[in-house]
Formats: structure tokens, C-alpha cells, sequence
């Protein structure tokens, strides 16, 4: 028996299913949850409230060593703290969003935020789940299991839609469609860690699966290697 938590990791485009299904999985295993999204919305937010340009690569580079996140599960909900002070639904609005898909897009930023998303995954005291674009390629190449999550851009841009709405974020169907796609070719065209699949990751395409049945399978696939590790 290794004693390293074991690592799940969950990639894909915006909208997939990755927050949902990744929050059920952890609460059913009592995995830690790390939404690395959410890291790189919480530096995107404190260059904002800094003045600082998401290019500027000396700047960020000087803000990600004051960067102190947390998760914590408040409800149903997994919440980001940014140095205590919970930051959940700021970090969700369309400006957040594009500067974190602008700030991702920095060498400097994706170097700087390794160290702390793979701490916040081994510090977990039996496992955990790290969703993202670059966790089975990147962050934990030897992840334990890794799952590409997909589903159609027109199914992904409707769940986002309603996320925001339950989150009481003002938006439209048509604005998050065009946000998303905007985002999906930045995050792919990158030169740094561009958005795809690892070559040993199990494909799950959700578009018209229910959100259980994508638990289940991948739990499923989750206590299979676990039998085995
Ligand atoms: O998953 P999300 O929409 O909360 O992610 C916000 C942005 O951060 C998204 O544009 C892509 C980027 N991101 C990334 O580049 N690498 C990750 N591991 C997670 C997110």
C-alpha cells in the first residue's frame, strides 16, 4: 500500500461536467477536491483588484507568491477561500473568467501554481480529486486513474448558463456561448499546457448522459484501481 493519497484527476473543457461530478465523487469517496479552475480564477481576481494586467509577467509573477487558497465544503457547496476571505461567487463573473483564461495562458503562472496544486492534493489524507486542463498531463502525469471529460459546446454553454443562474450570476445563454468558445480555442492554442487528453486517460463524453451516470462510471472505474494499487 502506497502512502500517497491516491490521485484522481478529472480534464476537460469548460462546461463538461468536471465541478459536478467531481464534487459528488469526492463527497461519495471523502476525497479532498481541488478545482484548479478556481486557482487560476483567484489569481485572475487579485490582479484585478491590484490594477495589474493579466500579461504582466513580473507583476504576476511577484502576486503568486502571496497567493494563500484554501477549499473548504461549506453546504453542498465546495468553496475557495483566498487568504480567508471567501471569494466563491467573484471568482465565477465573465471579466474573472476571461482573465483566468488569459492569465493560464502565462508560463510564469503555470509554473508558479504547481507546487500549490500538488500540495493541496497530498496533503489530503486518503485522496484526492484535482479538476482541471492539465492535471493528467502536467500536474500529476502519475495521477492513479484520469478521466477527459467532454460533452457537446452547445450542452456545456447551457450548463454553465444555469450554474451561474443558481449562483445569482447575471448572464445570457448566448453571452456564455460565445465566452465559452472564446475560451475553448484559448485554452487548446496555447503553447503552455494546451487543454488535451492525456494518452492514458479514460474518455467520458457527457452530452447526453445524466450527471449520476457519469458518477457512476467513473467511480466505478475509480474503485477498480484502487483494488488494485
Ligand atoms: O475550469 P474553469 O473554467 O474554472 O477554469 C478557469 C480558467 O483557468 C480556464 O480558462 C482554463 C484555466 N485553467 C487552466 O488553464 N488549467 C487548469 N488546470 C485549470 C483551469
Amino acid at each position: 500500500m502506497s502512502a500517497r493519497p491516491f490521485i484522481v484527476a478529472i480534464d476537460g473543457p469548460a462546461g463538461a461536467g468536471k465541478s459536478s461530478v467531481s464534487k459528488l465523487l469526492a463527497r461519495r469517496l471523502n476525497f479532498a477536491l481541488v478545482d484548479t479552475g478556481a486557482i487560476y480564477r483567484c489569481v485572475a481576481l487579485m490582479a484585478t483588484r491590484e490594477g495589474i494586467a493579466f500579461d504582466d509577467d513580473a507583476k504576476l509573477g511577484e502576486l503568486l507568491g502571496r497567493v494563500r487558497i484554501h477549499f473548504q465544503v461549506v453546504g453542498e457547496e465546495n468553496h475557495v477561500f483566498l487568504g480567508g476571505e471567501d471569494v466563491s461567487g467573484e471568482i465565477r463573473t465573465p471579466p474573472i473568467s476571461m482573465g483566468a483564461s488569459q492569465v493560464s495562458g502565462r508560463p510564469v503562472v503555470r509554473a508558479g501554481l504547481l507546487a500549490l496544486q500538488r500540495r493541496l492534493a497530498l496533503e489530503a489524507p486518503s485522496g484526492a480529486i484535482l479538476e482541471g486542463r492539465d492535471i493528467g498531463t502536467v500536474v500529476f502525469p502519475d495521477a492513479d486513474v484520469k478521466f477527459f471529460l467532454a460533452a457537446d459546446p452547445e450542452v456545456r454553454a447551457r450548463r454553465r448558463f444555469e450554474e451561474l443562474f443558481q449562483k445569482g450570476v447575471d448572464s445570457s445563454l448566448e453571452a456564455v456561448l460565445t465566452d465559452q468558445t472564446r475560451r475553448d480555442a484559448a485554452d487548446s492554442g496555447r503553447e503552455v499546457a494546451p487543454l488535451k487528453p492525456a494518452e492514458d486517460a479514460v474518455h467520458v463524453d457527457s452530452s447526453s448522459m445524466p450527471l449520476s451516470e457519469v458518477v457512476q462510471s467513473l467511480e466505478h472505474e475509480i474503485e477498480r484501481r484502487r483494488a488494485v494499487r
